[in-house]
This record gives C-alpha cells, sequence and structure tokens, in this order.
C-alpha cells in the first residue's frame, strides 16, 4: 500500500522543509497502547495489529496470562515506526473490512482510539456512509523521542489518553517523573480525555532502551520531537528545530569504534559497493528528470553511467535500518543471469540502490505498453522460464533463502535479448525490522497475493509460485493481474478466476482463445497455450501446499521451451508463404 501526503500537513512541514525534502529518519520500533475492549480477544487484536499473539505476550509479560483470554485494561502492542511518505512518523496498517464497519468503529474500537475517524477519512477515498468490502488505511503516529528531552529513552509508547486519567495518574502507572512526560509532550493536557501521548516504553527484557546515536548532536528523535510539537501546533518550537533539521546531516554513520570496515552490525562491509552521493548526484545529472526512468512504490528509478557502467539508481523514500544495511551487503553478494544484480548502495541522505541497467523495460510495458512490438509466442515462454529461474535461484539456492514477495510483471526486466531478469527481491525485507519479535508488513500488489498471504500473512515460497502463476496468465491475455471494472459494467475482477472460469470447462479450448492476447493473431500453437495455462492453474491452486515448488515449474517450462522453438520456426515458414501467396509470388 501507498499512501499520499495531507495536504494540510504538507503545508505545515513545508515551513521546515522549503529547500530539501527528505524522509525523516525513523526508528524502526514503537509501541502503541490498546486498550482492551470488552468483547475483544488476542487473536483478533494480533491480527489487526499485524503482529502475533506471542510477540504481543512478550512485552506484556505481567498483563496477559495466556493466549486467548485478555484482561480488560491496556496493553503494549509492536509495530513499525516509519517515515510514512516521508511526511510524518507512523505506521499504515490495513484493515480488512466487515460488513457494518464504519470509519468510527475502526478508529475508535478496533483500532482502540490508536487512530482518529478525521484519519480514517484523510486516508481513505470511500465516503464514510458507503465503505465496500475491502482494505482501510489505519495510520497509527508514533515517536522516536527526543535527545533534547533525554537520550534515555529511545522506544515510545502511543498513548491514548482516557476520560479520568491525568499527568499524575499516568507518571504513577508508569513510574516516570511528570515532567518528563510533559516534555515530551509539549502543550498537551493530559486531562483533556483524548487524543494521544508519547510516552518511554521498555523492551520485552524490562529495560528502557536508550536513543540511538546519541553522542551525534541533534539525533532522529529531534525530529520526532518536531513532529510532536506541529500535532501540539507549537510552531516557534518547530521553527527552531527546523534550523535543527538543516544542522543535522542525516547520512547514516556506521560506528568507527567498531573497527575499519566493520558495519553497525559487526559484519564486513565490502567498500567497494558503497557509493558516496556525490558520485550518484554527477553519474544521474543531478538526479534530473531527463534521467529518471521509473517510479516505484518505493520510489523514482534514474539512469545513471557510473563507472563506465550503464545502471539504474533507485531512491528509496526511506531510510536503511541497520539491520537492513546488512542485509544489503547480502544482496550485493547474490549473482544470477535472471536476476537484477544489486551492484552497491548510497546511504548518504536516503537509501539509494545501485542496479545493472536493463535496457529493453519491464514486461508490463512489453505487454500493455503503446509503441512495442508484440511478443512472440516463443519469446513468452522463455521470459516464464527466466524468471521461473530467478526464482528458483531465490527460493532454493541462496544464504539466506529469499522469498519476494512482490512478483508481479512490472517487477520483471526483459533485456535485449528478450530474456528475463526478476527485479527487486529482498526489498520486502525494507519494510521490516530487524527483530524476529516485530510484527511482519504485507507487501504486495492485488491480483497477485494468494489467498493465505492476504488474509493471514502467511508467508511462504508459495506466494511467489502464486504471484508467478498470474504472472503466466498475463503472458497468455497481456491482461492485467486485475481486470478492470469497464464502462458496460461489469465488475473489476482478478486473472485468476477469469481463467479459471474458462480452464474449468470440460472442453476450454475455444473459451481459452477468446482470452488470448489479439495481439499475437493466430501465431501461437494453442497446445503451447493450453499447458502455460494449466501450469498457471496448478501455480494459484487455492491451497498453498497442493502448488508447485519452483523447481518443478523450471522442469515443466523447460519442456514446453524446446516443443514451442520448433513450432515457431514452423509458423514463420507458414506464414511466409501465405504472404507470398497473396502477393502473387
Ligand atoms: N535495473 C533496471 N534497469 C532498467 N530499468 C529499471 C531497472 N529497475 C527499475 N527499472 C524501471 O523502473 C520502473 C520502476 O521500478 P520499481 O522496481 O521501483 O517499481 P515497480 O516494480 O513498478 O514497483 P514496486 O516498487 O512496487 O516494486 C520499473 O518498472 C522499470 O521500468
Ligand atoms: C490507501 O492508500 C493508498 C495509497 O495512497 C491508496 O491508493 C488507496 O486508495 C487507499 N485506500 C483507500 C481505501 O482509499
Ligand atoms: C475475537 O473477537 C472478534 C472481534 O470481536 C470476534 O469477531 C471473534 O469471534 C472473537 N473470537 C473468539 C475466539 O472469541
Ligand atoms: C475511544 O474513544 C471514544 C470516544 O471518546 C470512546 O467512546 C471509546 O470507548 C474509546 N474506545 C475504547 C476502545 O476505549
Ligand atoms: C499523525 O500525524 C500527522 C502529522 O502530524 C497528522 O496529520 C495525523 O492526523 C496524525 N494521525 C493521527 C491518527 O492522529
Ligand atoms: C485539561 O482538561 C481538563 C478536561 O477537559 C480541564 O478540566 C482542565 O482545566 C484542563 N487543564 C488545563 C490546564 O487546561
Ligand atoms: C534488553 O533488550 C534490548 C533489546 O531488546 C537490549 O538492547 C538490552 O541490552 C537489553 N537489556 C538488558 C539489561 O538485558
Amino acid at each position: 500500500m501507498r499512501f499520499r501526503i495531507g495536504l494540510g500537513f504538507l503545508v505545515l512541514l513545508s515551513l521546515c522543509f522549503t529547500v530539501k525534502s527528505q524522509c525523516i529518519r525513523s526508528c524502526d520500533l514503537a509501541l502503541a497502547s490498546y486498550f482492551v475492549w470488552p468483547g475483544s480477544n488476542l487473536s483478533f487484536i494480533a491480527r489487526v495489529m499485524e503482529t502475533s499473539a506471542l510477540t504481543i505476550g512478550s512485552y506484556n509479560k505481567d498483563v496477559v496470562p495466556n493466549r486467548d483470554s485478555v484482561q480488560v485494561g491496556r496493553i503494549n502492542i509492536p509495530f513499525s515506526c516509519e517515515c510514512v511518505n516521508g511526511n510524518f512518523l507512523g505506521y499504515m496498517f490495513d484493515y480488512d473490512v466487515n460488513s457494518g464497519d464504519t470509519y468510527h468503529t475502526v478508529a475508535e474500537t478496533y483500532f482502540s482510539n490508536l487512530t482518529t475517524v478525521e484519519a480514517m477519512e484523510w486516508f481513505n477515498s470511500y465516503s464514510p456512509t458507503y465503505i465496500p468490502h475491502s482494505q482501510l488505511n489505519v495510520s497509527v503516529n508514533c515517536s522516536c523521542g527526543n535527545s533534547a528531552v533525554s537520550e534515555d529513552y529511545g522506544l515510545f509508547i502511543t498513548y491514548p489518553l482516557r476520560p479520568g486519567e491525568t499527568l499524575a495518574s499516568i507518571a504513577q502507572n508508569v513510574q516516570l517523573d511528570e515532567t518528563l512526560l510533559q516534555r515530551y509532550n509539549p502543550g498537551v493536557n493530559f486531562s483533556q480525555g483524548s487524543g494521544f501521548v508519547y510516552i518511554p516504553g521498555k523492551d520485552p527484557n524490562g529495560s528502557y532502551r536508550p536513543l540511538k546515536s546519541s553522542s551525534k548532536g541533534l539525533a532522529g528523535g529531534a525530529i520526532a520531537g518536531i513532529i510532536v510539537a506541529v500535532i501540539a501546533g507549537v510552531l516557534l518550537l518547530a521553527g527552531g528545530a527546523c534550523f535543527g533539521f538543516y544542522r543535522k546531516n542525516w547520512r547514516y554513520k556506521p560506528e568507527e569504534s567498531n573497527g575499519a570496515g566493520r558495519g553497525p552490525t559487526g559484519i564486513s562491509v565490502d567498500k567497494s559497493v558503497e557509493f558516496s552521493y556525490e558520485e550518484l548526484s554527477r553519474a544521474t545529472d543531478n538526479f534530473s528528470l531527463a534521467n529518471k526512468i521509473g517510479q516505484g512504490g518505493f520510489g523514482a528509478v534514474y539512469y545513471a553511467e557510473l563507472r563506465g557502467e550503464k545502471a539504474a539508481i533507485k531512491k528509496m523514500d526511506m531510510q536503511a535500518s541497520k539491520e537492513f544495511l546488512a542485509e544489503l551487503n547480502v544482496l550485493t553478494r547474490v549473482h544470477h543471469l535472471n536476476l537484477v544484480r544489486l551492484i552497491g548502495y548510497c546511504v548518504e541522505g536516503s537509501l539509494f540502490l545501485v542496479y545493472e541497467y536493463i535496457e529493453n523495460g519491464n514486461l508490463s510495458q512489453h505487454l500493455r505498453g503503446s509503441g512495442r512490438d508484440p511478443l512472440p509466442w516463443s519469446n513468452r515462454v522463455q521470459i516464464a522460464l527466466d524468471s521461473a529461474r530467478g526464482l528458483e535461484y531465490i527460493h532454493e539456492h541462496t544464504v539466506p533463502v529469499y522469498i519476494h514477495r512482490d512478483i508481479k510483471s512490472a517487477n520483471i526486466l526483459i533485456d535485449r535479448n528478450f530474456h528475463a531478469k526478476v527485479a527487486d527481491f529482498g526489498l520486502t525485507k525494507l519494510t521490516e525490522v530487524g527483530s524476529t519479535s516485530l510484527p511482519t508488513r504485507l507487501v504486495g500488489t492485488f491480483g497477485y497475493m494468494p489467498p493465505e498471504y492476504a488474509q493471514y500473512g502467511e508467508v511462504s515460497p508459495k506466494v511467489d509460485v502464486y504471484a508467478f502463476g498470474v504472472v503466466i496468465y498475463e503472458l497468455i491475455s497481456a491482461k492485467e493481474a486485475v481486470v478492470r471494472a469497464d464502462s458496460s459494467g461489469s465488475e473489476s475482477r482478478g486473472l485468476v478466476g477469469l481463467f479459471e472460469e474458462v480452464l474449468n470447462q470440460p472442453d476450454p479450448k475455444e473459451d481459452l482463445r477468446k482470452l488470448v492476447d489479439p495481439r499475437l493473431g493466430d501465431n501461437y500453437p494453442l497446445d503451447s497455450v493450453r499447458k502455460m495455462a494449466q501450469l498457471a492453474k496448478a501455480c494459484t491452486h487455492e491451497n498453498k501446499d497442493l502448488r508447485p515448488s519452483m523447481r518443478s515449474i523450471v522442469v515443466a517450462l523447460m519442456t514446453l521451451s524446446s516443443s514451442t522453438e520448433d513450432w515457431d520456426v514452423g509458423s514463420f515458414y507458414e506464414n511466409q508463404a501465405l504472404v507470398n501467396l497473396m502477393s502473387g509470388r
């Protein structure tokens, strides 16, 4: 899910960010103080908050006695504290709508006032009076601390205030000083009975974690402080902090004390893959619009000539966590013909990823873009085989093993020989946080997500197998994964459903023909198409255990592609003969 920024908020922030607008550094983790309402239960809360009952338990050892009975009261729930859209610290939860849900019930009951009805209306396009069965964007704000207040606290609870509470009662409960709590929440009346405050929270082992990068002047927390100040409407304070923003260079600095060549996590860093911002800026003509070749959900992509090599540079709308930096070093060492190679990265300002440049665009453009020749059937089979090989490699041969989780035609790049390479693998880790006790965020694209993943966030290699099946259907039909509603009043539907309806017929041949990309004309062997469709059907089986592995998919496609090559040569002559006949030669 991607999020657009609130305009009003943008105006406020623009006071601060008139010269350069960058993502504010996040702290990865925050806690949400969830007031358990009567009738709720831990599995429900875990699902809504995109975490597990076990994880919740670890942060509430004294509160949660067992798995499915929660006493009514507050519990702390960990969630990712990210820089949403480069604009505010928080996290966007995806909430699956049930019948009868309103913005009020979602905000005030299911999310226990961790979000507001106003925020629900802001981030969701649906009219409050008609919310269809789909997903809602639910924003929960967070804080990363404030070094100007204290360096001793680096984990914060987003704490919705309830009627009857006071500064004194809250301070008493958490055993912290009243002035400290007030200084983290300047101008907030703790007795107001609504709204929320940020208060320091404890790790599962019961200790407070200190603010990160403490000795480096203004830390990430200061900016979080700005956000708090903006929320509180204390513009004067914000003005002062804007100055702080300019002073602070948000560059990530590995702790030098770890010894030369060692990264923050103690994993050795290969210097050759680290680029300076200056070098990347030079290679992209200062990230000029003319060099921009794409825009993805994570950020813009630029063409670059870097050290004599063509490269694609992804400017991510976020910063790398320490954990992800370690991950990047692993990713630069994964090499396979059918994977887009990560050459290196840069962490000055934001995160930049430097990839080998693949000159022929992505598969989605080839299938649906204008101004391109239709892909012959044999190329389509080859592209399926190449992508399957790339996926098989990350599923079975890398250490650690990867699950892509965002396979789609836009992530399959085509080189000049019409071979395919899978892009963006390993990136899903960016949206996760280092510690294993953290919620896993659902990443992915509608139309490509299998039911067990969309509904329960269950991740396995079979998530990629499913998405790959959808890509095969795309190769056959050139239709999008979600076929949009058209003017004739038909509803949007998934490609999977569309094909299954046809393939489940006793003799699907004729209706299958109708689904084949019209730009192929008659230049395809129906038998090969049918086999591909059958393979896609197996890949998109509702039961993940009945989907084949990427390894067996590769074998199936190899068989298919060898027979398809013969056919295409034959068809070329057939057609040529036809052309000659018609032109009287
Ligand atoms: N290495 C590359 N070489 C050439 N073009 C690239 C390269 N990487 C990306 N592009 C182009 O930039 C576009 C955007 O890429 P990006 O991966 O950021 O977004 P996406 O795949 O469309 O969406 P998402 O961010 O959800 O994965 C791609 O579709 C492709 O056309
Ligand atoms: C949620 O946010 C995304 C990204 O801004 C947007 O495309 C989507 O339409 C939003 N969902 C709803 C229900 O409005
Ligand atoms: C858990 O709570 C949800 C929401 O109130 C409810 O729909 C569900 O039935 C409950 N489950 C159990 C096992 O009580
Ligand atoms: C959230 O706030 C509303 C309005 O103040 C209140 O009625 C409701 O009970 C609160 N929700 C919870 C779960 O406490
Ligand atoms: C979170 O913070 C942003 C920026 O200050 C604000 O616009 C938004 O309303 C807040 N969200 C909630 C749920 O309060
Ligand atoms: C804080 O809010 C409470 C409840 O609305 C009110 O009674 C009190 O006077 C307020 N305190 C201050 C200092 O404004
Ligand atoms: C508690 O856990 C955190 C990480 O969760 C760790 O950084 C810290 O050192 C631990 N503190 C103690 C006293 O064990």
